[in-house]
């Protein structure tokens, strides 16, 4: 991927790491738009940034997808790059859970529609820019599930299937594909509060780009970059390992 010069579509970017890597595009010399659900949050992106463009978008939603698509072909013609980043995370008990499948297909429908849809609909014109990039934000959790958050983990993975198909596909064209793979890193991400415990933003951004610049095509960091060299056992071993101690902080889960 280039390091300036693009015209980047970052989904969730009004927020989190989504921000983060907004303000570190701008700062490169990229043009940037961010989209989201919250209007507040893109204003106030908006208002640290004000190089930014922004637009009101819920990536659940397949007319929002359209739209959005339509408006960036139309208002930014020399778009080349788009980032898969918006994500949600939610806790599911499999025992506990109800029969309100609109609640956890949301999950679905934002981390694994959503990126697969908005590849599909800009490939034919990010092939015709002469360099183009599709960054997809997928997770640690993708080779070692958080047994909490079943759904999520699945999506992360099934992201990572799809990447790696996507890469493959694309070889010998002018699109890079990338796939970034973020530990816990303390963000908003299912809630404010929940992710304290991770790597600080700013770390974990400045890894990132650094290994953009390398030309890395999957970048983990901390823990996620050890899963990317761990075998098959060491992985299984750190499901466990999470599970149980989710378990102990949650006993009422
Ligand atoms: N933080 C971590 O520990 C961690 C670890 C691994 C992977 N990741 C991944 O990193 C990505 C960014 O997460 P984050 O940690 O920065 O979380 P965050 O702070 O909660 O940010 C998520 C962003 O996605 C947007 N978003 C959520 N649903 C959306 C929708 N339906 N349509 C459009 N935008 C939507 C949110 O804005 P609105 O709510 O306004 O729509 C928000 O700006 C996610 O894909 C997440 O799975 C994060």
């Amino acid at each position: 991927m280039l390091q300036s010069g693009n015209t980047i579509l970052i989904t969730g970017g009004a927020s989190g790491i989504g921000l983060a890597f907004a303000e570190r595009f701008l700062e490169a010399g990229n043009q940037v738009i961010v989209c989201g659900r919250r209007a507040e949050k893109l204003e106030e992106a908006k208002a640290k940034f004000p190089a930014l463009h922004t637009r009101v978008c819920d990536v659940a939603n397949e007319q929002d997808r359209l739209e959005l698509c339509d408006w960036l072909v139309r208002e930014f013609p020399n778009l080349n790059a788009l980032i898969n980043n918006a994500g949600i995370q939610q806790w599911v008990n499999v025992l506990r859970a109800d029969d309100d499948w609109a609640h956890f297909h949301q999950e679905i429908a934002i981390n694994f529609d959503a990126p697969i849809h908005l590849t599909l609909r800009l490939l034919p014109h990010l092939v015709k820019q002469p360099h183009g990039a599709i960054v997809n934000v997928s997770s640690g959790l993708a080779l070692a599930p958080a047994t909490w958050a079943p759904i999520y983990s699945a999506t992360k993975a099934a992201l990572h299937s799809f990447t790696q198909s996507l890469r493959l596909q694309l070889e010998g064209t002018n699109v890079d594909v990338i796939e970034i793979l973020p530990p816990a890193v303390n963000t908003d991400l299912g809630g404010p509060g929940l992710h304290t415990f991770g790597a600080p933003l700013n770390e974990f951004v400045d890894g990132v780009f650094a290994s953009l610049e390398r030309g890395e095509i999957e970048i983990g960091y901390g823990d996620s970059e050890r899963r990317l060299h761990a075998s098959r056992e060491e992985l299984a071993e750190a499901a466990q390992q999470m599970w149980m101690g989710f378990r102990k902080r949650n006993p009422e889960f």
